[in-house]
């Protein structure tokens, strides 16, 4: 077969079997390639090994475009599972109460925190939230993430809603992050139903929910299951029509309280449950009788100065884990999933192999994408990142610096040259 690129000579870093998830101890296990070689043929991968293995495989001509990356690390375009990415406003007001010791809930209670988003997401026109969506995806292709879960849920009303998940179907046309669009209308309870919750639960269920199954712009429902917020009771209803109307589940699960977002997840087998923070006992064992991907976002309590979820408790019941950023306005405000991965080993002690499988194939599995994303194997779409240094234990080390050089997605050069 006849190849288009050619990376060569880099220490080619891969989940070893890429299709499934990784559980437990086999998130240890990364393949690792010295002087690798990766070829592409158009959007996928041809052949991945090393140089005589390769050139056995494919026919290098001379339109064949080559890379060198001897010294440097090749490893699959990154994955963030789990972000806020369109929103209008910014809250950085609230940012500096929260260093001095303002309370993230109490914030919200007062009408402030994810309600003050929704003001200006409401505010803002479809132009506004296309251009801030556009700028963050930039930030975000330039430190090697190539596919990024967005949810809406600053809206709270049918309308902005839509605005928000039809500026990720624009975004999704113009430029090459790969995105997934999750509906998150329970986020918080719209100012419109003060003291009528199951008036706003019902509006869900009836209303908007099918609607956005209608314009067909949402892969994903997720629900903020937490105290003062959604119930389980109130999760499971608005889930349970989601599953009716044919929706895969995501949940943001036992964050600031434990209330059983992870059994929630476990009993429905949703895709996802996401935070985890103050997951129980009981927690961790549904989710290891489960196939939930647990998604792990330790910005968000690096941000909120709060407790890390407890990373190595779930390894060790054999869950696999996905890292995400949590990118928003209020609680996580990075769109740096490479820094997420330093603060899991840092914080949650994740070790460098755990934490490329978790930003790789387990967050591509969680996006229900695993057979195509995830992974550098033939077949595979060639979404490939290639860092500046010699190690891949080296990324997560230099804390926040951007090793990124080259990009390539689906079989394009993006970033670098
Ligand atoms: O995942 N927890 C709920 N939602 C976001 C925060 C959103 C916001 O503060 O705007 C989160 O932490
Ligand atoms: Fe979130």
């Amino acid at each position: 077969m006849e190849i288009d690129l050619l990376i060569r000579d880099g220490q080619v870093v891969t989940a070893a079997h890429g299709t499934c998830p990784v559980r437990g101890r086999d998130m240890q296990e990364l393949e690792v390639i010295e002087r690798g070689w990766v070829a592409c043929a158009g959007a996928r991968i041809a052949a991945v090994g090393p140089r005589e293995f390769v050139e056995n495989q494919v026919e290098i001509t001379s339109r064949t475009q080559v890379i060198d990356a001897q010294g440097k690390v090749v490893t699959p375009g990154l994955i963030d599972p789990h972000t806020h990415l369109i929103f209008g406003g910014s809250r950085e007001d609230e940012f500096y109460l929260r260093a001095r010791g303002a309370d993230y809930m109490e914030i919200m209670e007062a009408g402030g925190g994810i309600l003050s988003s929704v003001r200006a997401t409401r505010s803002a026109s479809l132009e506004e939230l296309v251009a801030s969506g556009r700028q963050r995806l930039q930030w975000m292709l330039q430190m090697g993430v190539t596919t990024v879960e967005c949810k809406s849920g600053y809206g709270l009303d049918l309308q902005t809603e839509l605005k928000q998940l039809e500026a990720v179907r624009i975004l999704q046309q113009e430029q090459p992050v790969e995105l997934v669009p999750t509906f998150l209308g329970a986020h918080a309870w719209p100012p419109e139903y003060e003291g009528n919750q199951e008036g706003y639960v019902g509006f869900l269920v009836d209303t908007v929910l099918p609607a956005v199954r209608e314009q067909g712009v949402a892969e994903y429902v997720d629900v903020f299951t937490e105290k003062g917020v959604f119930s389980v009771e109130q999760s499971r209803r608005i889930f349970q029509r989601a599953v009716e109307l044919g929706f895969s589940l995501r949940v943001h699960a036992d964050e600031m309280h434990t209330l059983g977002g992870a059994e929630l997840a476990a009993e429905l087998g949703m895709a996802s449950a996401d935070h985890l923070l103050m997951v129980s006992g009981q927690g961790i064992s549904a989710l290891a009788e489960s196939d939930v991907m647990p998604i792990l976002l330790p910005g968000t309590a690096f941000s909120l100065r709060k407790p890390y979820a407890p990373a190595r408790k779930m390894l060790e019941a054999g869950l696999p884990l996905a890292l995400a950023t949590d990118f928003n306005p209020g609680s996580c405000p990075t769109a740096n999933l490479v820094l997420v991965m330093s603060l899991a080993c840092l914080y949650m002690a994740m070790t460098p192999e755990e934490v490329f499988n978790a930003v790789t194939i387990n967050a591509a599995h969680s996006l229900g994408r695993s057979s195509r994303l995830g992974s550098l194997e033939p077949g595979k779409q060639a979404d490939v990142v290639i860092f500046g240094v010699d190690d891949y234990k080296k990324v997560p080390y230099f804390i926040g610096v951007n090793l990124v050089e080259t990009v390539i997605k689906a079989g394009r050069l993006v970033v670098g040259s």
